[in-house]
């Protein structure tokens, strides 16, 4: 069963209590910023990592976080104490706090600072047999999508899509390239080499994608930021996609094109692996730290 645990403004609290007035800036303009982190094993996976992008998109959209960094860090853990959670994961929300519904920003608002901890989801994922499908989408949302805001109207709508029409993920196609998914970045595989967008401001630079780059660098293997259309697609050897709550999918069909061999291949299975020893590592790091 789920358990999961609140935090408002200093206070932890349950998910049902009412904490929040209707005028609030994230609710009516979207006018906040997240992140999304998984636990393994009690430890927040690259907690710094996410902080640091959260920090970015803040400051990318002019709002000041309530409280230092370090102490948002404090507060991730905290909540993972309180519920004892082994694996699961830590949503954190920072909006321009309550005030009059005016489009400018308000003069005198506190930021709103939310924190939502769930139990419940695995651990670190074993390999995929099943290849997952991907529905290609006109692109329809703004030129700032490296800010991590939580305006996800388009990608709801896309994922929605996708869902509708028996597709695991809604890829989006702006100017004829392919960017990410509706909540995860995409990879090619060609003749051995790996081939991601390049982390532009027309995609969310994902912790995940970062760390799939570095193990499959430091494990040798070439990996090239570039531009890709569907014509790269079409005729590559292998497509994975990744996210913080996911980590690295197969794909095997993108529209009516199947993939490869239409099975999850042989780079993916590395990189699966390369990605869970990187987990594993930081998690034994933390934990060992903690026990000096
Ligand atoms: N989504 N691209 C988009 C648009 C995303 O929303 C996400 C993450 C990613 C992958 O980023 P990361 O590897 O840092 O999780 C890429 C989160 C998980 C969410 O909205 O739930």
């Amino acid at each position: 069963m789920t358990r999961s645990l609140g935090y408002l403004n200093g206070r932890f609290i349950q998910l049902s209590e009412n904490v929040l007035p209707l005028e609030e800036r994230g609710l009516q303009f979207s006018d906040s910023v997240y992140e999304v982190v998984k636990v393994y094993n009690g430890v927040p996976f690259t907690l710094p990592e996410h902080i640091e992008r959260l920090n970015h998109s803040a400051t990318s959209i002019l709002l000041d976080l309530p409280i230092p960094s370090e102490k948002i860090m404090e507060i991730a853990k905290d909540g993972i104490s309180q519920l004892n959670m082994d694996h699961g994961t830590v949503y954190i929300q920072i909006t321009r706090g309550n005030a009059d519904r005016n489009h400018e920003f308000p003069e005198n608002s506190q930021e709103n600072i939310i924190m939502i901890w769930k139990t419940g989801l695995a651990g670190l994922s074993g390999t995929i047999s099943e290849g997952k499908s991907l529905i290609t989408v006109p692109d329809e949302r703004w030129s700032n999508c490296f800010i991590k805001s939580t305006c996800l109207l388009p990608n709801v709508i896309a994922k929605e899509k996708a869902v509708r029409n028996g597709f695991y993920e809604a890829l989006f196609i702006r100017s004829g390239e392919i960017k990410e998914c509706s909540s995860m970045n995409i990879f090619l595989v060609k003749d051995g080499i790996i081939k991601t967008p390049p982390a532009d401001q027309s995609i969310l630079n994902g912790i995940t994608r970062q760390k799939v780059i570095e193990v499959a660098k430091r494990a040798g293997l070439v990996v090239l930021e570039v531009k890709l259309s569907m014509d790269d697609v079409e005729v590559s050897d292998e497509v994975f996609i990744t996210s913080t709550t996911k980590e690295v999918v197969p794909v095997t069909k993108v529209d009516q094109f199947s993939i490869g061999d239409g099975k999850p291949g042989e780079t993916y299975k590395l990189i699966h692996q390369l990605f869970s020893e990187a987990i594993e590592e930081e998690c034994r790091a933390v934990i060992e730290l903690q026990s000096d």
